[in-house]
């Protein structure tokens, strides 16, 4: 081999590396996806089970968001403190404990402590996983490794979707039994022990964030898995590293104070970045489109069918944004899908304004036409695709990578739990939302949408190409 072509094959085996870090904590991600919605295909049962009524189900539901907001907001000191694959490690037993107890849940109110105990595990995640995969990516991967993420949160989601149908199809009915006179449901809960069990396993087989390493300064740990996954010789990296923690203290929540309403303006970036994200209204498609659609005229079956269909073209455009993240840059992307989600919101919001509403159970209702069910379908989808090439990747890319070394964890970790706030925010308000009208909730939607083109093309910088280290120097 001439000396290039050595460099050439250590450059690969470094970017295999680095995938293969990535892909391990993505784990994180799909049990993200799938512990938020293998509920899904339960609630009706629980309710039955457990004799509790929408009130009382719709915080069963919720709980889990806010417990992930409280799990986002202290992965941060815990990962500066304990380091990221510990957080991992804590994240995934949490995952089993909640697993195995919604299984085995004797009322509604210990479900929801199970519950919640899964949402401090889905919290921790979504802020571990983007700062561990930034914090080992070479920069000309980060953003296609950084979608990895949403690729295991939307996969998380599809797998959830289809373990929910399947239970419930081969027990016939989530409430009847199926194995050991456990029902259905039960087990719905109880299969999130498998991807758990696998991420507490992997994550015990991989190294310590390099960043992390360098802020405890454990030098000659980091210089070896820096050079594991970018090849060649890192020195330079890691006085750069040294140089970006600035101090020899350790990074704290303190580090986040400055002169914008008491924070860094990167940090409101970043908070408004996943409120947006939220505020658009995607996890009402994840969450309630099956009722959605039978609500406009589509039966049950075929409504379980388009949710199905439309977790498939979520995973779908993840990869089309993967294909396009690291040559076309992050905000070129989220202009376009702000762009694209304002026209399809807009268009569900004008066809549900103008339709007209029947009386259905005593309340008003939506018909759809036979022109206007498939356009609204097609809207919805065009929405979902617009969204997954583009903010549903990139927020989680641009959260891991767009802070400096020193307050990543921690600005991440309040990013992330105002994004679940907002995820609750808009989850919660739906129901009572669309009883005053479906034109409202979408055109709300869609105002956010445009809002966000505004935001991204006014505040948010490119950070296709750079390197974690020169993040905060503009
Ligand atoms: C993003 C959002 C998450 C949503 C998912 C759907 O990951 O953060 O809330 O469920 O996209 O694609």
């Amino acid at each position: 081999m001439t000396d290039s072509e050595t460099v050439a094959h250590e450059k690969r085996r470094a970017h295999a590396k680095a995938l293969m870090l990535a892909g391990v904590a993505a784990i994180g991600g799909f049990l993200f996806g799938f512990d938020t919605s293998i509920i899904n295909g339960a609630v009706s049962a629980i309710g039955k089970d457990f004799g509790i009524g929408s009130i009382a189900l719709g915080f069963v539901v919720s709980s889990a968001l806010l417990g992930c907001a409280v799990g986002a907001w202290f992965a941060g000191q815990l990962s500066n403190a304990l380091g990221r694959v510990r957080v991992m490690l804590i994240a995934a037993i949490l995952f089993f404990i909640s697993a195995i107890g919604s299984a085995l849940a004797v009322a509604a109110w210990d479900l929801v402590i199970w519950r919640v105990i899964g949402g401090l595990a889905v919290g921790a995640a979504s802020v571990i996983a983007p700062a561990y995969i930034a914090e080992i990516s070479p920069a000309n991967m980060r953003g296609r490794l950084g979608s990895l993420q949403q690729l295991a949160i939307v996969s998380g989601i599809f797998v959830a979707l289809l373990a929910d149908f399947v239970f419930a199809t081969a027990a016939g009915g989530a409430n009847e039994p199926l194995w050991w006179g456990l029902d259905a449901w039960r087990w719905m809960f109880a299969s999130a022990a498998i991807p758990a069990f696998a991420y507490g396993i992997m994550a015990l087989q991989i190294p310590e964030s390099p960043r992390y390493l360098v802020s405890k300064h454990e030098l000659t740990r980091a210089r070896e898995v820096l050079k594991s996954v970018l090849g060649g010789n890192v020195d330079q990296r890691i006085t750069e590293i040294e140089r970006s923690l600035k101090s020899d203290k350790p990074p704290r929540m303190g580090d986040l104070k400055g002169p914008v309403l008491g924070l860094l303006p990167i940090v409101w970036v970043g908070i408004l970045l996943s409120v947006f994200q939220q505020f658009v209204g995607i996890n009402v498609i994840f969450y309630y489109s099956s009722t959605l659609w039978e609500a406009v005229g589509f039966s049950q079956s075929d409504s379980m069918l388009i949710s199905v269909i439309t977790s498939v073209t979520n995973i779908v455009t993840t990869l089309v944004a993967i294909a396009l993240v690291d040559k076309l840059g992050r905000k070129p992307l989220l202009l376009a899908g702000s762009a694209a989600m304002a026209v399809s919101l807009g268009v569900m919001a004008f066809i549900f304004a103008t339709a007209p509403v029947a009386d259905v159970a005593g309340k008003p209702q939506p018909m759809l036409g036979d022109l206007e069910g498939p356009i609204a379908l097609v809207a919805a989808n065009l929405f979902v695709f617009g969204f997954g090439c583009s903010w549903g990747p990139l927020v989680w890319v641009l959260l891991g990578e767009m802070f400096g070394n020193r307050i990543r964890a921690s600005a991440l970790a309040v990013a992330a739990a105002a994004q679940w706030v907002a995820n609750w925010t808009v989850s919660a308000t739906f129901p009572w939302l669309s009883e005053v009208g479906l034109g409202l909730a979408y055109g709300l939607y869609a105002g956010m949408a445009a809002l966000s083109f505004v935001f991204v093309a006014r505040a948010v910088r490119e950070t296709k190409g750079r390197e974690l280290e020169d993040m905060d120097r503009a």
